[in-house]
This record gives C-alpha cells, sequence and structure tokens, in this order.
C-alpha cells in the first residue's frame, strides 16, 4: 500500500486562484454534476461562503516538498456522514496523490462522521478506481441532475470499544 507522501491542510482565501484552476479544468468540468464553466465572481462567492460554513472542509493536498497537487472537500450530509469530492491538478494525476490523499482524508472529517459518501458519474471510471483503491467500496447508483452516477461509500471505524477492568483481588 505504498504510494506518495502527501500532507492535507485547511485551504485559506489565498488558494482561491488555484482551487478556480483546479475546477475550471475541462476533466473536472467534465465530472461534475454542473459542468458548465464557472465564471471567477461565482467561484470567489462559492469559496467565500464555504470557508466560513461549519459543513465544509476544504482541504489542499501537498506533497512531501509542500507543491499544492489537489484539493479534498466534505460535505457535511447529515449527524454522521459526509459526500467527499476529490480533484488533483492536470499535471499530478496518475502518480497516487488522489488515492494518497483520500486515505489520509479519511481520518480529518469530523469525529462523528462515521460514513464517508462519494457520488461518481458512472463514466468517470478513473475517480471510481481511485476510490475503490483507497477503501471505498460500491453502494449503489443515483442520479444527480440528470446525470447517472454510482455511490461510493467508505465507514470510518468507531470509537475502540473501552473494556471495563476489573478490579483487582475480585478472583477470577
Ligand atoms: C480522478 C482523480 C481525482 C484521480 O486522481 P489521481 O491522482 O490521478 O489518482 P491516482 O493516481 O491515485 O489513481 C488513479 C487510478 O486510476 C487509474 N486510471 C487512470 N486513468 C484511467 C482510465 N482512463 N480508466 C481507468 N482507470 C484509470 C490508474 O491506473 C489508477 O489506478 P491503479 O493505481 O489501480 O492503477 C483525477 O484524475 C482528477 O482530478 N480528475 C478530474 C476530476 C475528477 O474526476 N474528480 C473526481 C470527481 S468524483
Amino acid at each position: 500500500m505504498s504510494g506518495p507522501q502527501v500532507s492535507l491542510r485547511p485551504a485559506r482565501e489565498s488558494d482561491g486562484e488555484i482551487l478556480h484552476a483546479w475546477a475550471s479544468d475541462p476533466d473536472a468540468r467534465a465530472a461534475s454534476f454542473h459542468p458548465e464553466a464557472i465564471p471567477w465572481d461565482t467561484h470567489v462567492a462559492w469559496f467565500r461562503r464555504s470557508l466560513s460554513d461549519p459543513g465544509c472542509t476544504i482541504l489542499i493536498i501537498e506533497t512531501a516538498r509542500g507543491t499544492p497537487v489537489g484539493t479534498v472537500r466534505f460535505h457535511r450530509r447529515d449527524e454522521e456522514s459526509a459526500v467527499v469530492s476529490l480533484t488533483i491538478g492536470k499535471q499530478h494525476r496518475g502518480q497516487g496523490y488522489g488515492t494518497a490523499a483520500l486515505r489520509a482524508a479519511a481520518a480529518l472529517a469530523g469525529p462523528d462522521i462515521r460514513t464517508l459518501v462519494a457520488i461518481i458519474r458512472v463514466e468517470n471510471v478513473r475517480s471510481a478506481r481511485t476510490f475503490r483503491n483507497a477503501g471505498y467500496l460500491p453502494a449503489g447508483r443515483t442520479t444527480v441532475n440528470g446525470h447517472e452516477a454510482v455511490v461510493m461509500r467508505h465507514e470510518r471505524p468507531g470509537p475502540a470499544a473501552v473494556v471495563p477492568r476489573r478490579p483487582r483481588g475480585t478472583g477470577a
């Protein structure tokens, strides 16, 4: 299970431009359920809103040398699940960053999040493969905005069960 080393940090306001560039890439638009181009002003308004939304977490994926290569996003769906989105910059794809980032990101969803859900357009085989490699399992199909999609889920382990200690000297 080796792959490139990545680190994840929360997005900050100065990441607006690179996030817009990643989101505007033709493959990223084609993978989206709203594939039309994203005007800069729309992006800025969305990014500001998202940064202050407690139900949204935007992480920047960086290489071991600190180069930003993509982004992972969590959108809380309900009390215990979140939808995950992933984009890797074009020149960094196919090098294992997507898989490594998903594996690392799972630990960073809120502590009460038990289930991570990915919703992937059926034709996006590369994305489905990336999520599968990171431990997500197929969980049915759905339609979003008229686009057929596969649903993949990753169940996070719950907190370790606490086994009560037997008081000393009680025998057995
Ligand atoms: C999907 C995406 C996030 C994957 O990131 P990545 O860093 O390239 O992924 P990895 O390198 O970790 O893994 C890619 C996997 O897809 C496979 N793959 C690459 N091209 C493929 C293709 N055309 N068809 C099928 N599998 C393909 C690779 O072989 C690899 O699998 P393997 O390790 O089992 O061989 C990236 O391509 C991307 O940002 N695409 C545009 C946006 C997008 O689709 N986002 C996901 C929306 S749900």
